[in-house]
């Protein structure tokens, strides 16, 4: 009977992931979505602030608690020239208020915010405006992975543009363990010494290029991770699952791998217990942290991680207003 149950459990929360992710594709929600007051306590849990201001308070209090932090200023899947630009051009007026305020310059960047769907040298000129400036502040900058129709590109800008920061700062990827090819892809960066995050990943892809079922997806994670630890250059193990956590930091005691060779990665609001525990611990976290007003999509991704957010959400919601919010 509980066996049965768990099937019925595991099919509902698939289908809810579909319909989630499905709806975090679709752009006229998000406008809509932007509006609706009663979203906006729900989003706060994982958007720091909707505007960079907003959100230093935030960054101050995780690093007064012992974090480090990576920003990142939404938007993606941008269609004109304008905004790819304005995308960019809020990244470089970022990394001087970061510098001045002493917090770490360290940013996250979506290809598809910077115009990779506009050509490929108008998105290499976007991104390259910010490793000028993070280089010029000795900053670190990521770009984070998107669907796998992306991951070539992805892969090619990182590895063209990054001695545009040889001397000071660096440029770093992000792999998915979902995709059947990234051990391939995690062996290319090991050997040209490119910092890698290392993630499960975040959107919807079909079965020709990324395993379905999630243990394959966690195992294969396993693997990846190692090689990173045994390898890679200071790798990233971006992940709230507790029991990978476990085995890196178990991994890490067998191989004398310690906290200045990795570190560990979350996003802003997920199992801040976890992160609290082990920076407690004196392992390295990184925290990232969302800024801006196109929150929506990355959004409809953290709901669709754990469809039990919806309720969990929902009902904090109500709580909050019968308390007089
Ligand atoms: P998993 O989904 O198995 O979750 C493990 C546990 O963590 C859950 O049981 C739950 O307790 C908790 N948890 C996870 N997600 C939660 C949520 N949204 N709300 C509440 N609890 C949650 N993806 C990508 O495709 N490209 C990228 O560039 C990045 N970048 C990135 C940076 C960083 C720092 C992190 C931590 C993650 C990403 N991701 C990403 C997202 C990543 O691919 C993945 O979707 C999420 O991290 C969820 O997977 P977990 O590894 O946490 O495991």
């Amino acid at each position: 009977m509980t066996r049965v149950r768990r099937a019925i459990g595991g099919v509902v929360e698939r289908v809810m992931r579909a319909i989630l992710l499905g709806l975090s594709r679709r752009r006229f929600i998000g406008r809509f979505a932007k509006w609706m007051p009663l979203t906006r306590p729900m989003v706060a849990r994982f958007v720091a602030g909707e505007t960079l201001e907003t959100a230093l308070p935030a960054l101050d209090r995780l690093k007064a608690a012992g974090f480090r932090t990576s920003v990142d200023i939404l938007g993606e899947a941008v269609e004109s020239e304008a905004a790819a630009r304005a995308a960019a051009a809020a990244y470089v007026a970022a990394i001087p208020v970061l510098e001045a305020r002493g917090l770490d310059v360290n940013v996250s960047i979506k290809l598809s915010q910077m115009g990779l769907a506009l050509g490929p040298a108008f998105v290499r000129e976007n991104v390259a405006r910010i490793l000028t400036a993070a280089s010029a502040a000795g900053g670190f900058a990521r770009i984070d992975m998107e669907d796998h129709t992306a991951t070539d590109a992805t892969l090619a800008v990182v590895r063209e543009l990054r001695p545009l920061m040889a001397g000071s700062g660096d440029v770093g990827v992000v792999l998915q363990s979902a995709l059947r090819r990234t051990p391939r892809d995690a062996e290319e960066l090991i050997a040209a010494g490119i910092r890698v995050r290392l993630c499960k990943g975040a959107y919807r892809e079909p079965v020709s290029v990324a395993y379905p079922d999630k243990a394959d997806v966690d195992a294969a994670y396993v693997a990846v991770m190692k090689r990173l630890m045994d390898d890679g250059t200071f790798p990233a193990i971006a992940t709230h699952d507790d029991r990978i956590v476990d085995q890196a930091i178990a991994y890490a005691r067998e191989r004398g791998i310690g906290p200045d060779r990795f570190e560990f990665q979350m996003l802003f609001g997920v199992r801040r217990d976890l992160q609290e525990r082990l920076v407690r611990e004196g392992w390295g976290v990184r925290v990232y942290v969302p800024t801006g007003s196109q929150w929506y999509p990355y959004f409809m991704r953290r709901l669709a991680e754990r469809p039990a957010n919806v309720v969990f959400l929902a009902l904090s919601v109500l709580r909050e207003r019968r308390g007089g919010r």
